[in-house]
Protein backbone atom coordinates (compact mmCIF):
# COMPACT_ATOMS: atom_id res chain seq x y z
CA UNK A 1 0.00 0.00 0.00
CA UNK A 2 1.20 3.29 -0.62
CA UNK A 3 2.11 5.38 2.40
CA UNK A 4 -0.20 7.96 3.31
CA UNK A 5 0.83 11.49 2.85
CA UNK A 6 1.44 12.91 6.34
CA UNK A 7 3.19 16.43 5.49
CA UNK A 8 1.60 18.92 2.82
CA UNK A 9 3.25 21.21 1.07
CA UNK A 10 1.63 24.61 1.23
CA UNK A 11 4.35 26.50 -0.69
CA UNK A 12 2.86 26.48 -4.16
CA UNK A 13 -0.08 27.35 -3.43
CA UNK A 14 -0.80 31.10 -4.62
CA UNK A 15 -2.22 32.34 -1.21
CA UNK A 16 1.26 31.05 0.74
CA UNK A 17 2.22 34.30 1.28
CA UNK A 18 -0.29 35.71 2.49
CA UNK A 19 -0.85 32.82 4.97
CA UNK A 20 2.44 33.01 5.91
CA UNK A 21 2.20 36.67 7.45
CA UNK A 22 -1.21 35.75 8.57
CA UNK A 23 1.27 32.78 10.74
CA UNK A 24 3.81 35.22 12.11
CA UNK A 25 1.27 37.84 12.70
CA UNK A 26 -0.09 35.61 15.65
CA UNK A 27 2.82 33.15 16.43
CA UNK A 28 4.18 36.68 17.83
CA UNK A 29 1.20 37.03 20.03
CA UNK A 30 1.90 33.10 21.32
CA UNK A 31 -1.37 31.93 19.52
CA UNK A 32 -0.96 28.54 17.52
CA UNK A 33 -3.58 28.68 15.04
CA UNK A 34 -4.14 25.61 12.52
CA UNK A 35 -5.57 26.32 8.79
CA UNK A 36 -8.69 24.28 8.24
CA UNK A 37 -10.70 23.47 5.30
CA UNK A 38 -10.73 24.19 1.40
CA UNK A 39 -7.20 25.69 1.36
CA UNK A 40 -6.09 22.42 2.54
CA UNK A 41 -8.03 20.67 0.23
CA UNK A 42 -8.06 22.40 -2.87
CA UNK A 43 -3.48 22.50 -2.32
CA UNK A 44 -3.86 18.61 -2.38
CA UNK A 45 -6.06 18.84 -5.33
CA UNK A 46 -3.82 21.17 -6.83
CA UNK A 47 -6.54 23.49 -7.41
CA UNK A 48 -7.08 27.19 -7.57
CA UNK A 49 -7.60 27.67 -3.40
CA UNK A 50 -10.32 30.78 -2.63
CA UNK A 51 -10.46 31.64 1.23
CA UNK A 52 -7.84 31.01 3.70
CA UNK A 53 -9.44 29.04 7.33
CA UNK A 54 -8.16 29.50 10.17
CA UNK A 55 -8.87 27.89 13.91
CA UNK A 56 -7.88 29.06 16.69
CA UNK A 57 -7.56 28.24 20.40
CA UNK A 58 -9.97 30.85 22.49
CA UNK A 59 -10.32 32.97 19.59
CA UNK A 60 -10.97 36.81 20.51
CA UNK A 61 -12.11 39.06 18.51
CA UNK A 62 -9.57 41.89 19.38
CA UNK A 63 -6.57 39.85 18.53
CA UNK A 64 -7.91 39.59 15.00
CA UNK A 65 -8.78 43.63 14.81
CA UNK A 66 -5.25 43.95 15.52
CA UNK A 67 -3.58 41.72 12.95
CA UNK A 68 -6.38 43.59 10.35
CA UNK A 69 -4.28 46.55 11.23
CA UNK A 70 -1.15 45.13 11.00
CA UNK A 71 -1.29 43.82 8.15
CA UNK A 72 -2.77 46.68 6.47
CA UNK A 73 -6.82 44.35 5.61
CA UNK A 74 -9.93 45.49 6.96
CA UNK A 75 -11.72 43.84 9.87
CA UNK A 76 -15.16 42.07 9.72
CA UNK A 77 -17.20 40.87 12.52
CA UNK A 78 -18.90 37.16 10.48
CA UNK A 79 -21.00 36.49 13.97
CA UNK A 80 -20.35 38.33 17.17
CA UNK A 81 -22.06 35.10 18.92
CA UNK A 82 -19.84 32.12 17.82
CA UNK A 83 -17.03 34.76 17.64
CA UNK A 84 -16.04 33.86 13.63
CA UNK A 85 -13.85 36.90 12.34
CA UNK A 86 -12.52 37.95 8.63
CA UNK A 87 -9.47 40.32 7.05
CA UNK A 88 -10.20 41.34 4.26
CA UNK A 89 -6.58 41.83 2.61
CA UNK A 90 -6.15 43.42 -0.89
CA UNK A 91 -2.63 41.62 -1.48
CA UNK A 92 0.69 42.06 -4.14
CA UNK A 93 -0.91 39.44 -6.44
CA UNK A 94 -3.82 41.56 -7.35
CA UNK A 95 -6.60 39.44 -5.68
CA UNK A 96 -8.18 40.37 -2.52
CA UNK A 97 -7.82 37.21 0.02
CA UNK A 98 -10.40 36.56 3.05
CA UNK A 99 -8.88 35.06 6.17
CA UNK A 100 -11.53 33.51 8.37
CA UNK A 101 -11.05 32.72 12.08
CA UNK A 102 -12.80 31.10 14.10
CA UNK A 103 -12.61 29.31 17.51
CA UNK A 104 -11.68 25.43 18.03
CA UNK A 105 -13.94 23.30 19.00
CA UNK A 106 -11.63 21.14 21.79
CA UNK A 107 -8.85 19.91 20.57
CA UNK A 108 -8.02 19.87 16.75
CA UNK A 109 -8.97 16.38 16.81
CA UNK A 110 -12.20 16.92 17.88
CA UNK A 111 -13.16 20.47 16.12
CA UNK A 112 -12.24 17.92 12.92
CA UNK A 113 -14.82 15.23 13.79
CA UNK A 114 -17.40 18.33 13.92
CA UNK A 115 -16.78 19.23 10.23
CA UNK A 116 -19.12 18.25 7.06
CA UNK A 117 -16.74 15.88 4.71
CA UNK A 118 -13.40 14.44 5.23
CA UNK A 119 -11.94 15.98 2.41
CA UNK A 120 -12.57 19.90 4.13
CA UNK A 121 -11.36 17.78 7.61
CA UNK A 122 -7.48 18.20 7.60
CA UNK A 123 -5.93 20.32 9.40
CA UNK A 124 -2.37 21.86 9.74
CA UNK A 125 -0.39 23.80 12.74
CA UNK A 126 0.72 27.66 11.55
CA UNK A 127 4.03 27.21 12.83
CA UNK A 128 6.00 29.88 11.14
CA UNK A 129 9.61 27.83 11.32
CA UNK A 130 7.80 25.64 8.72
CA UNK A 131 7.45 28.70 5.94
CA UNK A 132 10.71 28.45 4.78
CA UNK A 133 10.24 25.05 3.16
CA UNK A 134 6.69 25.06 3.27
CA UNK A 135 5.95 21.98 4.26
CA UNK A 136 3.63 21.41 7.14
CA UNK A 137 2.64 18.05 9.07
CA UNK A 138 -0.62 17.28 8.31
CA UNK A 139 -3.34 16.36 10.59
CA UNK A 140 -6.07 13.91 9.13
CA UNK A 141 -7.53 11.46 11.61
CA UNK A 142 -10.28 10.67 9.37
CA UNK A 143 -8.43 10.22 5.96
CA UNK A 144 -9.44 13.18 3.97
CA UNK A 145 -6.34 12.52 1.54
CA UNK A 146 -7.46 8.86 1.43
CA UNK A 147 -11.14 9.83 -0.25
CA UNK A 148 -9.33 12.63 -2.04
CA UNK A 149 -7.66 9.94 -3.82
CA UNK A 150 -10.46 8.03 -4.70
CA UNK A 151 -12.27 11.09 -5.81
CA UNK A 152 -14.76 10.40 -2.86
CA UNK A 153 -17.48 12.79 -0.65
CA UNK A 154 -17.98 11.38 2.21
CA UNK A 155 -19.56 12.65 5.76
CA UNK A 156 -16.94 12.60 8.59
CA UNK A 157 -20.25 11.52 11.13
CA UNK A 158 -23.63 10.50 10.84
CA UNK A 159 -24.60 13.56 12.68
CA UNK A 160 -22.75 15.85 9.61
CA UNK A 161 -26.40 16.78 8.00
CA UNK A 162 -28.75 17.33 11.30
CA UNK A 163 -26.24 19.73 12.18
CA UNK A 164 -26.40 21.94 9.57
CA UNK A 165 -28.65 20.70 6.57
CA UNK A 166 -27.50 22.95 4.44
CA UNK A 167 -24.34 20.62 3.81
CA UNK A 168 -26.87 18.49 2.00
CA UNK A 169 -26.37 20.42 -1.23
CA UNK A 170 -22.91 20.87 -0.34
CA UNK A 171 -22.41 17.24 -0.88
CA UNK A 172 -23.75 17.71 -4.24
CA UNK A 173 -21.81 21.01 -5.00
CA UNK A 174 -18.25 19.19 -3.85
CA UNK A 175 -19.14 16.29 -6.12
CA UNK A 176 -19.75 18.41 -9.03
CA UNK A 177 -17.33 20.85 -9.11
CA UNK A 178 -14.50 18.30 -8.06
CA UNK A 179 -16.01 15.89 -10.27
CA UNK A 180 -16.04 13.36 -7.52
CA UNK A 181 -18.64 10.58 -6.51
CA UNK A 182 -21.02 10.33 -2.98
CA UNK A 183 -19.82 7.82 -1.25
CA UNK A 184 -23.07 5.17 -0.51
CA UNK A 185 -23.46 5.57 3.29
CA UNK A 186 -23.22 9.26 2.50
CA UNK A 187 -25.76 8.99 -0.22
CA UNK A 188 -28.48 7.68 2.41
CA UNK A 189 -27.72 9.61 5.05
CA UNK A 190 -28.30 12.41 2.33
CA UNK A 191 -31.90 10.92 1.49
CA UNK A 192 -32.75 10.06 4.96
CA UNK A 193 -32.03 13.75 5.89
CA UNK A 194 -33.46 15.26 2.60
CA UNK A 195 -36.68 16.86 4.39
CA UNK A 196 -34.56 18.83 6.02
CA UNK A 197 -33.63 21.26 3.21
CA UNK A 198 -36.73 22.54 4.00
CA UNK A 199 -35.61 24.48 6.92
CA UNK A 200 -32.43 25.99 4.86
CA UNK A 201 -32.16 29.64 4.31
CA UNK A 202 -32.96 30.79 0.47
CA UNK A 203 -29.89 32.57 0.53
CA UNK A 204 -27.63 29.41 1.31
CA UNK A 205 -29.71 27.38 -0.93
CA UNK A 206 -29.53 29.88 -3.97
CA UNK A 207 -25.27 30.01 -3.29
CA UNK A 208 -24.87 26.14 -3.35
CA UNK A 209 -27.42 25.53 -6.22
CA UNK A 210 -25.42 27.91 -8.25
CA UNK A 211 -22.13 26.43 -7.57
CA UNK A 212 -24.27 23.05 -8.86
CA UNK A 213 -25.45 24.77 -11.95
CA UNK A 214 -22.32 26.42 -12.93
CA UNK A 215 -20.36 23.43 -12.73
CA UNK A 216 -19.90 20.46 -15.77
CA UNK A 217 -22.85 17.24 -15.25
CA UNK A 218 -25.22 19.12 -13.53
CA UNK A 219 -28.01 16.86 -15.62
CA UNK A 220 -26.72 13.92 -13.92
CA UNK A 221 -26.33 15.54 -10.47
CA UNK A 222 -29.66 16.83 -10.92
CA UNK A 223 -30.71 13.26 -11.46
CA UNK A 224 -29.10 12.18 -8.44
CA UNK A 225 -30.84 15.05 -6.65
CA UNK A 226 -33.90 13.56 -7.68
CA UNK A 227 -33.37 9.83 -6.38
CA UNK A 228 -32.07 11.26 -3.38
CA UNK A 229 -35.52 13.02 -2.89
CA UNK A 230 -33.65 16.88 -2.69
CA UNK A 231 -35.16 17.49 -5.86
CA UNK A 232 -38.30 17.26 -4.81
CA UNK A 233 -37.78 19.22 -1.26
CA UNK A 234 -35.75 22.21 -3.73
CA UNK A 235 -38.66 22.28 -6.29
CA UNK A 236 -42.07 20.50 -5.09
CA UNK A 237 -43.45 22.57 -7.96
CA UNK A 238 -41.96 20.14 -10.35
CA UNK A 239 -43.28 17.15 -8.97
CA UNK A 240 -46.85 17.76 -10.29
CA UNK A 241 -45.04 17.00 -13.62
CA UNK A 242 -44.26 13.30 -13.14
CA UNK A 243 -45.55 10.83 -15.37
CA UNK A 244 -47.68 13.57 -16.87
CA UNK A 245 -48.01 12.54 -20.85
CA UNK A 246 -47.42 14.69 -24.00
CA UNK A 247 -48.12 14.54 -27.42
CA UNK A 248 -46.46 11.80 -29.39
CA UNK A 249 -43.81 14.05 -31.15
CA UNK A 250 -42.92 13.88 -27.50
CA UNK A 251 -40.37 10.66 -26.02
CA UNK A 252 -40.63 11.55 -22.68
CA UNK A 253 -42.78 12.32 -19.95
CA UNK A 254 -42.91 16.51 -18.66
CA UNK A 255 -40.84 15.70 -15.67
CA UNK A 256 -38.21 13.88 -17.78
CA UNK A 257 -38.39 15.70 -20.47
CA UNK A 258 -37.14 19.43 -18.26
CA UNK A 259 -34.64 16.75 -16.83
CA UNK A 260 -33.32 16.02 -20.34
CA UNK A 261 -34.04 20.08 -21.60
CA UNK A 262 -30.77 20.52 -18.79
CA UNK A 263 -28.79 17.86 -20.59
CA UNK A 264 -29.73 19.23 -23.92
CA UNK A 265 -28.67 23.14 -22.78
CA UNK A 266 -25.13 21.26 -21.68
CA UNK A 267 -24.67 19.45 -24.56
CA UNK A 268 -25.21 22.88 -26.67
CA UNK A 269 -22.86 25.04 -24.65
CA UNK A 270 -20.25 21.82 -25.56
CA UNK A 271 -17.09 24.34 -25.32
CA UNK A 272 -15.61 25.31 -28.85
CA UNK A 273 -12.70 22.48 -29.34
CA UNK A 274 -14.74 19.71 -28.32
CA UNK A 275 -17.46 20.38 -30.20
CA UNK A 276 -16.58 18.98 -33.43
CA UNK A 277 -16.93 15.37 -31.62
CA UNK A 278 -20.55 16.09 -31.53
CA UNK A 279 -22.35 15.80 -34.87
CA UNK A 280 -26.00 16.83 -33.60
CA UNK A 281 -23.49 20.51 -32.99
CA UNK A 282 -22.45 20.41 -36.34
CA UNK A 283 -25.59 23.25 -37.49
CA UNK A 284 -25.71 25.19 -34.23
CA UNK A 285 -24.37 28.57 -34.85
CA UNK A 286 -21.02 29.29 -32.45
CA UNK A 287 -18.68 31.84 -32.14
CA UNK A 288 -16.40 33.11 -29.68
CA UNK A 289 -18.99 35.66 -28.81
CA UNK A 290 -21.96 33.23 -28.11
CA UNK A 291 -19.14 31.23 -25.88
CA UNK A 292 -18.14 34.08 -23.93
CA UNK A 293 -21.58 35.39 -23.27
CA UNK A 294 -22.83 31.98 -22.28
CA UNK A 295 -19.83 31.06 -19.96
CA UNK A 296 -18.60 34.57 -19.10
CA UNK A 297 -18.89 36.57 -15.87
CA UNK A 298 -22.40 38.30 -15.96
CA UNK A 299 -22.68 41.72 -14.09
CA UNK A 300 -25.04 40.42 -10.32
CA UNK A 301 -25.78 37.50 -11.51
CA UNK A 302 -24.94 33.77 -12.60
CA UNK A 303 -23.31 32.94 -15.85
CA UNK A 304 -25.75 32.69 -18.58
CA UNK A 305 -25.24 28.92 -19.61
CA UNK A 306 -26.03 28.22 -15.81
CA UNK A 307 -29.36 30.27 -16.16
CA UNK A 308 -29.97 28.45 -19.02
CA UNK A 309 -29.83 25.07 -17.50
CA UNK A 310 -32.07 26.09 -14.90
CA UNK A 311 -35.05 27.72 -17.06
CA UNK A 312 -34.43 24.63 -18.92
CA UNK A 313 -35.32 22.54 -16.04
CA UNK A 314 -38.23 25.08 -15.19
CA UNK A 315 -39.55 25.74 -18.65
CA UNK A 316 -42.43 23.86 -18.56
CA UNK A 317 -43.52 23.97 -15.01
CA UNK A 318 -47.13 25.15 -15.87
CA UNK A 319 -47.70 22.05 -18.36
CA UNK A 320 -49.42 19.76 -15.93
CA UNK A 321 -51.84 22.87 -14.74
CA UNK A 322 -52.97 24.21 -18.06
CA UNK A 323 -52.80 20.53 -19.64
CA UNK A 324 -56.23 19.98 -21.41
CA UNK A 325 -57.65 17.25 -24.31
CA UNK A 326 -58.53 18.87 -27.76
CA UNK A 327 -60.11 15.27 -29.83
CA UNK A 328 -57.01 12.96 -29.72
CA UNK A 329 -54.61 15.89 -28.80
CA UNK A 330 -52.89 17.16 -25.44
CA UNK A 331 -52.86 21.13 -25.06
CA UNK A 332 -50.87 23.35 -22.97
CA UNK A 333 -52.28 26.48 -23.39
CA UNK A 334 -51.15 29.56 -21.73
CA UNK A 335 -48.01 26.87 -20.32
CA UNK A 336 -45.24 29.81 -21.15
CA UNK A 337 -46.74 32.56 -19.65
CA UNK A 338 -48.34 30.77 -16.62
CA UNK A 339 -44.83 28.74 -16.11
CA UNK A 340 -42.88 32.50 -16.12
CA UNK A 341 -45.16 33.40 -13.03
CA UNK A 342 -44.68 30.26 -10.80
CA UNK A 343 -40.59 30.38 -11.76
CA UNK A 344 -40.77 33.65 -10.62
CA UNK A 345 -42.29 32.26 -7.05
CA UNK A 346 -39.85 29.77 -6.92
CA UNK A 347 -36.88 31.80 -7.73
CA UNK A 348 -37.74 34.50 -5.02
CA UNK A 349 -38.20 31.94 -2.23
CA UNK A 350 -34.51 30.93 -2.92
CA UNK A 351 -33.34 34.38 -3.13
CA UNK A 352 -31.76 34.78 -6.52
CA UNK A 353 -31.18 38.12 -7.46
CA UNK A 354 -33.36 40.44 -9.38
CA UNK A 355 -31.97 40.32 -12.47
CA UNK A 356 -31.12 36.56 -12.49
CA UNK A 357 -34.61 36.30 -11.68
CA UNK A 358 -35.72 38.75 -14.70
CA UNK A 359 -33.33 36.76 -16.78
CA UNK A 360 -34.93 33.16 -15.83
CA UNK A 361 -38.34 34.50 -15.94
CA UNK A 362 -38.17 35.99 -19.54
CA UNK A 363 -36.37 32.90 -21.36
CA UNK A 364 -39.26 30.42 -19.56
CA UNK A 365 -41.90 33.26 -20.84
CA UNK A 366 -40.46 33.47 -24.54
CA UNK A 367 -39.38 29.78 -24.72
CA UNK A 368 -42.12 29.37 -27.34
CA UNK A 369 -41.02 32.11 -29.93
CA UNK A 370 -38.76 30.77 -32.02
CA UNK A 371 -40.62 27.80 -32.91
CA UNK A 372 -43.60 29.91 -33.62
CA UNK A 373 -41.52 32.50 -35.77
CA UNK A 374 -40.97 30.35 -39.04
CA UNK A 375 -43.43 27.59 -39.10
CA UNK A 376 -43.20 27.73 -43.25
CA UNK A 377 -39.69 28.19 -43.74
CA UNK A 378 -37.39 31.53 -42.81
CA UNK A 379 -39.16 34.14 -40.47
CA UNK A 380 -39.91 37.13 -41.79
CA UNK A 381 -37.64 40.05 -40.95
CA UNK A 382 -40.61 41.43 -39.56
CA UNK A 383 -41.08 38.21 -37.59
CA UNK A 384 -37.39 38.69 -36.05
CA UNK A 385 -37.80 42.33 -35.48
CA UNK A 386 -40.62 41.34 -33.13
CA UNK A 387 -38.78 38.44 -31.40
CA UNK A 388 -35.57 40.71 -30.91
CA UNK A 389 -38.06 43.72 -29.20
CA UNK A 390 -39.60 41.36 -27.31
CA UNK A 391 -36.76 38.93 -25.68
CA UNK A 392 -34.18 41.97 -25.01
CA UNK A 393 -31.28 40.73 -23.76
CA UNK A 394 -32.32 37.22 -23.40
CA UNK A 395 -32.52 36.88 -27.52
CA UNK A 396 -29.76 34.54 -27.59
CA UNK A 397 -30.55 32.41 -24.45
CA UNK A 398 -34.14 32.08 -25.72
CA UNK A 399 -33.02 30.38 -29.07
CA UNK A 400 -30.61 28.10 -27.20
CA UNK A 401 -33.51 26.96 -24.98
CA UNK A 402 -35.87 26.75 -27.93
CA UNK A 403 -33.16 24.25 -29.29
CA UNK A 404 -32.71 22.46 -26.02
CA UNK A 405 -36.23 21.84 -25.82
CA UNK A 406 -36.45 20.16 -29.34
CA UNK A 407 -33.62 17.77 -28.40
CA UNK A 408 -35.41 17.20 -25.20
CA UNK A 409 -38.75 16.50 -26.49
CA UNK A 410 -37.55 14.00 -29.74
CA UNK A 411 -34.79 12.36 -27.27
CA UNK A 412 -33.29 9.17 -29.20
CA UNK A 413 -36.00 9.58 -32.06
CA UNK A 414 -34.33 13.00 -33.01
CA UNK A 415 -35.63 13.28 -37.05
CA UNK A 416 -32.41 14.49 -38.40
CA UNK A 417 -33.96 16.24 -41.06
CA UNK A 418 -35.77 18.32 -38.22
CA UNK A 419 -33.55 19.33 -36.44
CA UNK A 420 -31.01 20.48 -38.98
CA UNK A 421 -33.80 22.98 -40.28
CA UNK A 422 -34.66 24.26 -36.82
CA UNK A 423 -30.90 24.52 -36.16
CA UNK A 424 -30.50 26.50 -39.59
CA UNK A 425 -33.07 28.57 -38.74
CA UNK A 426 -31.97 29.59 -35.58
CA UNK A 427 -28.51 30.50 -37.11
CA UNK A 428 -30.43 32.68 -40.04
CA UNK A 429 -32.13 34.94 -37.01
CA UNK A 430 -28.30 35.58 -35.85
CA UNK A 431 -27.25 36.09 -38.76
CA UNK A 432 -30.09 38.44 -39.83
CA UNK A 433 -29.49 40.49 -36.48
CA UNK A 434 -25.81 40.83 -37.45
CA UNK A 435 -26.41 41.75 -40.73
CA UNK A 436 -29.10 44.23 -40.27
CA UNK A 437 -28.74 45.94 -37.46
CA UNK A 438 -31.41 47.91 -38.63
CA UNK A 439 -33.87 44.86 -38.37
CA UNK A 440 -33.43 44.37 -35.04
CA UNK A 441 -33.05 48.27 -33.94
CA UNK A 442 -34.36 50.53 -37.16
CA UNK A 443 -33.01 53.97 -37.09
CA UNK A 444 -35.31 56.79 -35.95
CA UNK A 445 -36.98 58.41 -38.99
CA UNK A 446 -39.91 59.85 -37.42
CA UNK A 447 -40.67 61.04 -34.15
CA UNK A 448 -43.59 61.37 -31.46
CA UNK A 449 -43.58 65.41 -32.33
CA UNK A 450 -43.21 65.04 -35.80
CA UNK A 451 -46.67 63.36 -35.82
CA UNK A 452 -48.20 66.06 -33.50
CA UNK A 453 -46.87 68.84 -35.54
CA UNK A 454 -47.24 67.51 -38.81
CA UNK A 455 -50.46 65.32 -38.56
CA UNK A 456 -52.26 66.82 -34.98
CA UNK A 457 -52.03 63.88 -33.37
CA UNK A 458 -52.58 63.72 -29.90
CA UNK A 459 -49.51 62.02 -27.42
CA UNK A 460 -50.97 58.42 -26.44
CA UNK A 461 -51.36 55.25 -27.35
CA UNK A 462 -52.47 55.77 -30.38
CA UNK A 463 -49.56 57.88 -31.24
CA UNK A 464 -47.42 54.79 -30.03
CA UNK A 465 -48.80 52.29 -32.18
CA UNK A 466 -48.32 54.30 -34.96
CA UNK A 467 -44.64 54.98 -34.27
CA UNK A 468 -44.06 50.85 -33.84
CA UNK A 469 -45.80 50.34 -36.89
CA UNK A 470 -43.32 52.65 -38.35
CA UNK A 471 -40.31 50.75 -37.15
CA UNK A 472 -42.13 47.42 -37.66
CA UNK A 473 -42.36 48.44 -41.54
CA UNK A 474 -38.16 49.80 -41.70
CA UNK A 475 -37.37 45.97 -40.04
CA UNK A 476 -39.31 44.56 -42.89
CA UNK A 477 -37.81 46.77 -45.63
CA UNK A 478 -40.37 48.55 -46.40
CA UNK A 479 -39.45 52.27 -45.22
CA UNK A 480 -35.99 53.13 -45.40
CA UNK A 481 -36.24 57.00 -45.60
CA UNK A 482 -38.41 59.70 -43.41
CA UNK A 483 -40.51 60.81 -46.89
CA UNK A 484 -41.57 57.37 -46.79
CA UNK A 485 -42.30 56.97 -42.71
CA UNK A 486 -44.68 60.16 -43.72
CA UNK A 487 -45.69 59.06 -46.43
CA UNK A 488 -46.90 55.55 -44.66
CA UNK A 489 -48.30 57.85 -41.73
CA UNK A 490 -50.32 60.23 -44.02
CA UNK A 491 -51.80 56.85 -45.95
CA UNK A 492 -53.03 55.43 -42.43
CA UNK A 493 -54.39 58.56 -41.91
CA UNK A 494 -56.29 58.67 -45.22
CA UNK A 495 -57.66 55.16 -44.43
CA UNK A 496 -59.04 55.93 -41.05
CA UNK A 497 -60.74 59.09 -42.23
CA UNK A 498 -62.36 56.98 -45.02
CA UNK A 499 -63.49 54.56 -42.73
N1 LIG B 1 -17.75 23.68 7.08
C1 LIG B 1 -18.59 22.72 7.57
N2 LIG B 1 -19.93 22.82 7.38
C2 LIG B 1 -20.46 23.87 6.67
C3 LIG B 1 -19.62 24.86 6.18
C4 LIG B 1 -18.25 24.73 6.38
O1 LIG B 1 -18.12 21.77 8.20
N3 LIG B 1 -21.76 23.95 6.50
C5 LIG B 1 -16.30 23.58 7.34
C6 LIG B 1 -15.54 22.71 6.37
O2 LIG B 1 -14.47 22.11 7.05
C7 LIG B 1 -15.04 23.69 5.34
C8 LIG B 1 -14.70 24.88 6.22
O3 LIG B 1 -15.70 24.86 7.24
O4 LIG B 1 -13.91 23.22 4.66
C9 LIG B 1 -14.72 26.20 5.50
O5 LIG B 1 -15.98 26.40 4.90
P1 LIG B 1 -16.22 27.18 3.56
O6 LIG B 1 -15.30 28.34 3.53
O7 LIG B 1 -17.66 27.37 3.41
O8 LIG B 1 -15.85 26.13 2.46
P2 LIG B 1 -14.48 25.63 1.88
O9 LIG B 1 -14.30 24.20 2.26
O10 LIG B 1 -13.38 26.56 2.23
O11 LIG B 1 -14.74 25.57 0.33
P3 LIG B 1 -15.22 26.73 -0.65
O12 LIG B 1 -14.41 27.92 -0.32
O13 LIG B 1 -14.98 26.12 -1.99
O14 LIG B 1 -16.66 26.89 -0.35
Amino acid sequence: MAPRVTTVNLANSPGFPVLARAMTGLAERGILAYLVGGFIRDTLLKRHTADIDLALPELELDTVRLLADELGGSFVTLDEFNKIARIVLPWKDGRTWNLDFSSLRGAIEDDLRERDFTLNAMAAPCQPSLAGAGVFPLIDPLGGVRDLEDRTVRVVSDRVFGADPARLLRAIRFAAELNFTIEEHTGRLIRQHAHLLKAVAGERIRVELIAIIKAPGTYSWLTYMDKVGLLAVLFPELNESRNVEQPKEHYWDVFNHSLQTVAAVERLLTPGPVRSRDEILSPVPWSADIESHFSGPSAGAAPRGALLKLAGLLHDIAKPRTRTREGDRWRFLGHAKEGAATVETILQRLRFSRREINIVVAEVQHHLRPGQMGPDGLPSRRAIYRFFRDTGEVALDTLFLSLADHLASRGPELDKHGWEENARTVAYILKEREKTASTVSPPKLVDGHDLMRLFGMKPGRELGGVLEEIREAQAAGEITIREEALAFVRRKQGLAQGE
